[in-house]
């Protein structure tokens, strides 16, 4: 039986691809490698010494995605594929609500063809909105996304708690990530955006490795311990973790849960610049600039419902997380191009 990976040549897929190689799972990696590159794959084959397939599929395409369930004995899904830019959700929100609403309607609608009804979703803190105030937990309504991104994340988490109410065989996990951040150890795979990066770690990475001049911190004038934004920054290999457990709970309980995948852990932007600087010991030159439009001030996560239920708690701290950034960025200045 293997579990069928959507998005996994992606930056937290392939990170999760490992961990599931790793904890003897059986893989199939599908990706349309819009925002990826194959040679992510290449690289979890020769950090895992392990062989899987890796299919060019864009999952609005039902009739690759039939056949992908009729030649392979898969009996989950982890589904990461999506777009993620919320600017560019801003600009293009059609094409945001095609490609994750409507390719997560034919994944579901071929899964529950092929009788797979276990799915592990990739959403996000996003769906708390602007109306709670942190530390968020699973139990707080979701709603008032502020941008076509994440209305997708909440429109699909309605889309799969609809489904798993209408048929009892169904297994949803809802996993809300909060800030993923880190590469693997190795230096191998990493997070490689296309163009100018919208968040904040590849940008400081970016910027350490002379690509780009400054940072911009957006705003110091916030309600925080120091002016600027705090987030709860997770290691990509803490978020990868999470999935394996995830994964193996959904495989066993029928229903729809939720949990935060968060340290519960409030960083600043400067304290991150900070912790970059003494992890890697370069200096990351930066100039405070206007708010961002749509930022909160605060997010971070009560994971305790994780650790309860899934026993699952993050271990990587964000020292670990600078230094993994560091190696995969200076050995990788143009990300999978070099
Ligand atoms: P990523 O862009 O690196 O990975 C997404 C992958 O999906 C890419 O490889 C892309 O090529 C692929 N893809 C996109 N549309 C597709 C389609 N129609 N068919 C097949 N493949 C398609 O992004 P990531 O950071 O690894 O994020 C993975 C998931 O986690 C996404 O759903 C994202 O929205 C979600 N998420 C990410 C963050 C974050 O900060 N990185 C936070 C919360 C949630
Ligand atoms: N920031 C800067 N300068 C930058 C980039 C970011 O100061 O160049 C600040 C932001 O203002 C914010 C913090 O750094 O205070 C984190 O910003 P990110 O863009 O890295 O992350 P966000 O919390 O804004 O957004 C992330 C994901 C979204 C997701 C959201 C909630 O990018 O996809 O978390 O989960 F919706």
């Amino acid at each position: 039986m293997a579990v069928l990976v959507t998005g996994g040549a992606g930056y937290i897929g392939s990170q999760t691809c490992v961990h599931l190689l790793e904890a003897g799972k059986e893989i199939v990696v599908i990706d349309n490698f819009s925002n990826s590159s194959p040679k992510s794959s290449q690289a979890v084959r020769e950090i895992t010494g392990k062989d899987f397939p890796l299919i060019e599929c864009d999952i609005r395409d039902e009739e690759k995605l039939d056949e992908v369930f009729s030649q392979y004995d898969i009996d989950s899904v982890i589904h990461f594929a999506g777009l993620k830019a919320v600017g560019e959700s801003c600009q293009k929100p059609l094409e945001y609500y095609d490609n994750n609403i409507g390719g997560t309607v034919k994944l579901l609608s071929v899964m529950r063809k092929h009788g797979v009804k276990c799915i592990v979703f990739s959403s996000s803190a996003t769906v708390y909105g602007e109306k709670h105030t942190a530390p968020f937990n699973e139990e707080m309504e979701a709603g008032g996304t502020t941008n076509p991104y994440g209305t997708t994340k909440l429109f699909i988490e309605q889309i799969l708690k609809d489904l798993a109410a209408s048929d009892p065989e169904w297994s949803v996990s809802l996993l809300r990530y909060f800030n993923p951040i880190g590469a693997h150890i190795s230096g191998k795979i990493g997070e490689a955006p296309n163009g100018i990066p919208n968040n904040l770690m590849p940008y400081i990475s970016q910027v350490a490795v002379g690509k780009r001049e400054k940072l911009s911190v957006f705003g110091d004038d916030y309600d925080t311990p120091d002016g600027t934004g705090v987030r709860d920054y997770i290691h990509v290999a803490d978020l990868a973790d999470g999935h394996v457990v995830a994964l193996d709970r959904a495989l066993s309980v029928k229903g729809c849960e939720i949990f935060n995948l968060g340290t519960g852990k409030g960083v600043s932007v400067l304290e991150l610049v900070n912790a970059f600087q003494k992890a890697t010991g370069v200096k990351v030159p930066y100039v405070i600039t206007a708010r961002r439009p749509g930022d909160i001030a605060t997010s971070y996560a009560d994971p305790s419902k994780a650790e309860r239920i899934l026993g699952w708690k993050a271990k990587r701290d964000i020292f670990d997380a600078c230094r993994d950034t560091w190696n995969w960025q200076k050995n990788n200045p143009n990300g999978f191009d070099d």
